[in-house]
């Protein structure tokens, strides 16, 4: 018989996990209701606010909510009772799975101990043992000062996890506050950083002790703000006005990336014509006449992919290269173009590493690649020589190299020297190389060929009182219509063909469907050693 007096007192299961929620988050709220005035009046969101931007809506499931905060080891007091410096858990991005964690600058500064250390640890472990992307947003002071050598330690265990999800799972990190101490190196192990204009950084050692040691004086924006680290050091990979801009750009760049290296990449509905079609025509347009002037080659990528679904990586950092996702019949791929309208689209130093860990993260991850050549060979300099062009340069020779991936390249103009064979060349293995009518494949360009080949005529016509540069034009026309033609190229067999541009997306959709069932090439040995 049931006692209604004792149901009458006692209260349920749910009114009692109801109580405890509740005096639990009035706890957090109440330590915290400063910090998070403060972090609202920075234009900062709370950690969780910054969850349910990023995730589908109701979607985010938390996990380890109730882990409480540990007093240091070392007896230090720490004040708050509850909670620790973030919040992990699990969530929906366009229906599909993915794991994140959100540092919470409001407690200890977001700072790394070992309850939020083990916490990042944990939703690492389920991002790997599931196999679905994982989402760090980040805004923390670095390694707990009070919890020493235990928030080291806890650093290296997520930089395992780090390396250990390499290639595994894809890892996006968004900075969202300071980055500061060992909190940039997990970043920097992941496979894209986007970091909030004004309110993001990121350094190793901050100006305070840049200005003790060295006596430099620099302030934190231009140390290491967004954009210092977008343009100048190529750290990060977008830019974001605000943090809704940063968390839509996450959501968008997820929506290219396969859950992990074996799954099958999203594919988007996508009606394809391969009849030539006029947006097709407006290719035969784009390359001048004269070999020396610009232009942008985002229009020959943006004539070649799905139309809308060109999304620009790194924009900003060594503009002489683009890389970027787009889609072909829905599925993505992955663009790497050399810009003639920067730097004549030279390769450099920063273009080639650049280029270089995206063509490994494609490889990584089962996207095909599609490369367009327009360089007219590598940036000249003793600046270039001095820091390292010829180890940091080979890094995007072995990336291509070691690709197993469908890899289709297209040369639409200058195809000079080293650059020719790194850009993806056939005999790097690329699976189909073509050239436009208006390549140029050479050890080098026209005039300079001249002036070496031809420099006893050059010196004599200059003696006979002749026009020189108008003799070196001729030579140099000569050369390049009898040295570096496509056709010969073509006819060599070095390239497979020579197509009219409004021909290059059907050429490519048709690539990329006779590739598809490429396998990719298991490495011997244990890695590679790739010139770091
Ligand atoms: C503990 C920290 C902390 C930290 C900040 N806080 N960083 N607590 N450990 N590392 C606390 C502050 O004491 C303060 O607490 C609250 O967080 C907010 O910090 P503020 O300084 O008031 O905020 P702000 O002015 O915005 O400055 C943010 C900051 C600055 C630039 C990040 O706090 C800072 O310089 N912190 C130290 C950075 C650092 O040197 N970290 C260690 C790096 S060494 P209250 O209670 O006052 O609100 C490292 C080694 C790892 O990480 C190496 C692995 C490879």
């Amino acid at each position: 018989m049931a006692d209604d007096s004792q149901n009458s007192t006692t209260p349920s299961t749910s009114e009692r996990i109801a109580d405890y929620k509740a005096r639990f988050h009035e706890a957090v709220v109440e330590s915290n209701a400063l910090a998070q005035e403060k972090q609202h009046s920075k234009g900062k969101k709370t950690a969780r606010e910054r969850i349910d931007e990023l995730l589908d809506l109701g979607s985010f499931v938390e996990l380890d909510e109730f882990v409480r905060h540990r007093t240091s080891a070392f007896g230090m007091d720490q004040k708050r009772p509850y909670g620790d410096a973030v919040v992990t858990g699990l969530g929906t991005i366009h229906g599909r799975q993915v794991a994140v964690f959100s540092q919470d600058f409001t407690v200890f500064g977001g700072s790394l101990g070992e309850v939020a250390g083990d916490k990042i640890i944990k939703i690492m472990d389920f991002a790997l043992e599931t196999k679905v992307p994982i989402i760090g947003i980040l805004d923390s002071g670095g390694a707990r000062i009070q919890e020493g050598v235990i928030a080291l330690g806890k650093y290296g265990e997520i930089f395992k996890r780090n390396t250990k999800a390499s290639g595994v799972i894809p890892q996006i990190s968004i900075v969202c506050g300071p980055a500061a101490g060992g909190a940039v190196y997990s970043p920097a192990l992941t496979d894209f950083v986007i970091m909030v204009d004004k309110t993001s950084q990121m350094f190793v050692t901050g100006p305070d002790v840049i200005k003790a040691v060295t006596g430099e004086d620099v302030g934190m924006e231009e140390l290491g703000g967004a954009l210092t680290h977008n343009k100048v050091s190529g750290v990060a990979h977008y830019l974001a006005q605000d943090e809704d801009d940063a968390f839509n750009y996450a959501r968008v760049l997820l929506s290219y990336l396969p859950d992990n290296f074996s799954a099958e990449g999203p594919q988007y509905a996508a009606e394809t014509d391969l009849e030539i079609t006029d947006r097709d025509r407006r290719m035969n347009e784009i390359i001048p006449d004269s070999a020396s002037v610009p232009y942008d080659v985002t229009t020959i990528i943006e004539g070649i992919v799905d139309p809308g679904s060109f999304l620009e990586v790194q924009p900003l950092f060594a503009p002489n290269i683009v890389i970027g996702f787009g889609r072909v019949e829905g599925r993505s791929v992955g663009i790497i173009a050399s810009q003639p309208n920067q730097m004549a689209g030279t390769l450099n130093i920063d273009a080639g590493e650049k280029a270089a860990r995206f063509v490994r993260f494609l490889d990584a991850f089962g996207i095909p690649i599609i490369t367009l050549v327009d360089v007219p060979g590598y940036l000249p300099g003793t600046d270039q020589e001095w820091t390292g062009v010829i180890r940091r340069g080979a890094k995007l020779l072995y990336a291509y190299a070691e690709a197993s991936v469908p890899l289709i390249t297209v040369i639409t103009r200058k195809a000079y020297g080293g650059a020719y064979i790194v850009m993806g060349s056939k005999q790097l293995g690329a699976d189909l190389n073509f050239a436009w009518p208006t390549a140029e494949i050479a050890v080098m360009g026209g005039q300079g060929a001249v002036n070496i080949l031809y420099r006893n005529d050059l010196k004599k016509a200059e003696e006979a009182g002749e026009d020189v540069n108008a003799v070196r034009a001729r030579l140099a026309s000569e050369y390049t219509y009898n040295v570096a033609s496509p056709f010969l190229a073509a006819e060599r067999g070095e390239i497979d063909g020579v197509i009219e541009p409004a021909a290059t997306r059907s050429v490519i959709v048709k690539g990329l469907r006779a590739l598809r069932n490429k396998t990719p090439r298991t490495p011997e040995g244990k890695h590679g050693n790739i010139p770091l």
